[in-house]
C-alpha cells in the first residue's frame, strides 16, 4: 500500500477544511449551577455527569469543592468569575492571583481539564442598569493577558457569556440578517469582540426561547420549538422555523457587521424550565430538548453557520435559592430536581432514544414537613405571616399562577423545610 502519513494529512487537511473533527468527541456541556439550600454533595452530582455520559460542565464560580470533586474526572470545565467580582479584576495582580488560585493550581496530569474562563455572567443585561458596563472588558482583558503570562493562554480561553439582548434586529426589518449589536453597547461589543478575536476566545452566548415566550403572548408558540411552524420567518429567502435559530443567527450578523462573521460562537445556556409558569412544565420541557438535542447530534446548526454548535444545556439540577425575580420558573429550570431525580425521558446523546436519566445515588432525605390550612381557623389575620414564614424557608414557586392552581393543592403542597 502506497498509503503513508501522506494521505493521512492529506485527510486531516480535507477534514479540517470541512470544519469537522471526528476523531474527538464533540460532547454536549450542562450547567451546574449551586443555588440551592440543600446541595447535593459535589461528588453525588460528578457522579450523575460520568453516569449520564455528560463530558463538559460549566460552572458559576470555581468553588473548591466542585473543583475538587472534577478533579481526575476528565470532565471538561468551565470556570467562572460572578459579576461581584469583575470589578476586582480590574486589577491585573488580582487576575493574576485568581489564575493561580483558581486554574494553575488545577493544571496537571489527573487534575481538571479546564478550557474556558466565564468572565461575569450576563453582565450586560438590561436589569443590571449598567452597573457591569465598565469593568466587564478590563476584567476579560486581565484574566486572559493573566492566562497567557501563565503559559495556559493556548488552551484556556476566557469569554464572557453574554445575556441575547446584546444584540437584535431594528424593528422595522426584523429579521436575523438585519442584526446589530444594541445600540447602546455597540461600541463596547466591537472591544469585547476584537479582543476575543484576538485571542481565538470564542463569543458565548446564552439563548431562551422560553424568554421569548414568556416576555410575550403574542409570540407564536411552535416557533419556540423545533417540530415546524406554518409561517416561518422568510429572511431574504431563508426561511426560519424555530426562534433558537433566528437568534443565534442574528448574532452572526452582528458580528459579520463588526468585521467577525466567523467568530466561533459557543451557546452558554439553553434549556426550558419545568415549573413556576404556564408554558414551564415537562411536557413543553420534553418537546424542546426531543427538537434541539437531535438537530445538535447530527451538526444541522442554523441557515448561517450550518455544523456543529457548542452547547451547553441549562441547567443540570433545579436551585431553589436562585432569585425569583425574572418569575417563578427561574428556581425549575433543571433536568433534575432539587434530589438529582430525572424529571422526564431524555436522550443527551440525541438520537432519539428518550429514557429517564441516571439520577443522584444515595440522596438522603430530610423528614417532610407539612403547613396545612386550617379550615376551621376562625383568626386569619397571620395567614400572610405564615405563608410568607413558610415560603422563605421552603420554595412556594411550584404553587404560583399557572402552575398548581388549585385552591385545594395550595396549602398542602407547602413544604415547610
Ligand atoms: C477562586 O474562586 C473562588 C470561588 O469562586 C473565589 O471565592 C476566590 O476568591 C478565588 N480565589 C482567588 C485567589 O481569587
Ligand atoms: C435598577 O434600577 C431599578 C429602577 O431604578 C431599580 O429598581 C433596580 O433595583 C436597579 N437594579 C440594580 C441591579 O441596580
Ligand atoms: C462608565 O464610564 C463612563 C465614562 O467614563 C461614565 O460616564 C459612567 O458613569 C460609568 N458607568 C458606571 C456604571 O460606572
Amino acid at each position: 500500500m502506497m498509503m503513508g502519513k501522506g494521505w493521512f494529512l492529506r485527510l486531516v487537511m480535507v477534514i479540517g477544511v470541512m470544519g469537522w473533527c471526528w476523531w474527538c468527541v464533540e460532547g454536549l456541556g450542562v450547567n451546574w449551577g449551586t443555588q440551592a439550600t440543600h446541595q447535593l454533595k459535589a461528588d453525588t452530582v460528578v457522579e450523575m455527569l460520568k453516569d449520564n455520559g455528560i463530558q463538559k460542565v460549566k460552572l458559576f464560580d470555581a468553588d473548591e469543592s466542585s473543583m475538587s470533586a472534577l478533579s481526575g474526572s476528565g470532565i471538561e470545565v468551565m470556570v467562572a468569575i460572578p459579576n461581584n467580582q469583575l470589578a476586582e479584576m480590574n486589577d491585573y495582580d488580582r487576575a493574576l492571583q485568581w489564575v493561580k488560585k483558581n486554574v494553575t493550581r488545577y493544571n496537571f496530569r489527573g487534575g481538571i481539564n479546564i478550557k474556558y474562563v466565564a468572565v461575569g455572567n450576563e453582565p450586560f443585561l438590561k436589569s443590571y442598569n449598567g452597573s457591569f458596563l465598565n469593568i466587564t472588558l478590563p476584567a476579560l482583558q486581565n484574566i486572559q493577558n493573566a492566562l497567557n503570562d501563565a503559559g495556559l493562554g493556548d488552551s484556556i480561553k476566557a469569554t464572557v457569556p453574554l445575556n441575547a439582548d446584546v444584540y437584535e434586529s431594528p424593528p422595522n426589518n426584523p429579521v436575523p440578517s438585519a442584526g446589530i449589536f444594541r445600540p447602546d453597547i455597540s461600541d463596547l461589543m466591537t472591544q469585547i469582540v476584537q479582543f476575543l478575536a484576538k485571542n481565538n476566545a470564542p463569543f458565548t452566548v446564552n439563548i431562551y426561547p422560553f424568554l421569548s415566550l414568556y416576555g410575550n403572548d403574542n409570540f407564536p408558540f411552535d416557533y419556540a420549538f423545533f417540530d415546524g411552524v406554518a409561517n416561518p420567518i422568510n429572511d431574504n429567502g431563508v426561511s426560519y422555523t424555530n426562534v433558537f435559530d433566528a437568534n443565534f443567527d442574528t448574532l452572526v450578523s452582528a458580528l459579520e457587521k463588526v468585521g467577525y462573521g466567523n467568530m466561533p460562537i459557543l451557546v452558554g445556556e439553553v434549556g426550558w424550565p419545568t415549573d413556576g409558569d404556564k408554558n414551564a412544565n415537562v411536557g413543553n420541557a420534553f418537546r424542546f430538548y426531543n427538537g434541539l438535542l437531535p438537530r445538535l447530534a447530527i451538526n444541522k446548526g442554523t441557515p448561517l453557520r450550518p455544523g456543529f454548535i457548542e452547547v451547553y444545556l441549562f441547567g443540570l439540577i433545579d436551585e431553589d435559592a436562585k432569585t425569583i425575580a425574572p418569575g417563578n420558573f427561574e428556581r425549575h429550570w433543571g433536568i433534575f430536581g432539587y434530589d438529582g431525580k430525572p424529571k422526564f425521558p431524555m436522550d443527551l446523546s440525541g438520537k432519539g432514544q428518550n429514557k429517564l436519566l441516571v439520577g443522584a445515588q444515595n440522596v438522603h432525605y430530610l423528614e417532610p414537613n407539612w403547613c396545612m390550612f386550617n379550615p376551621d381557623a376562625q383568626d386569619l389575620s397571620k395567614l400572610a405571616d405564615n405563608i410568607n414564614y413558610a415560603c422563605t424557608f421552603a420554595d412556594c414557586t411550584a404553587i404560583g399562577y399557572g402552575s398548581l392552581q388549585q385552591l385545594g393543592c395550595q396549602w398542602k403542597c407547602l413544604i415547610c423545610i
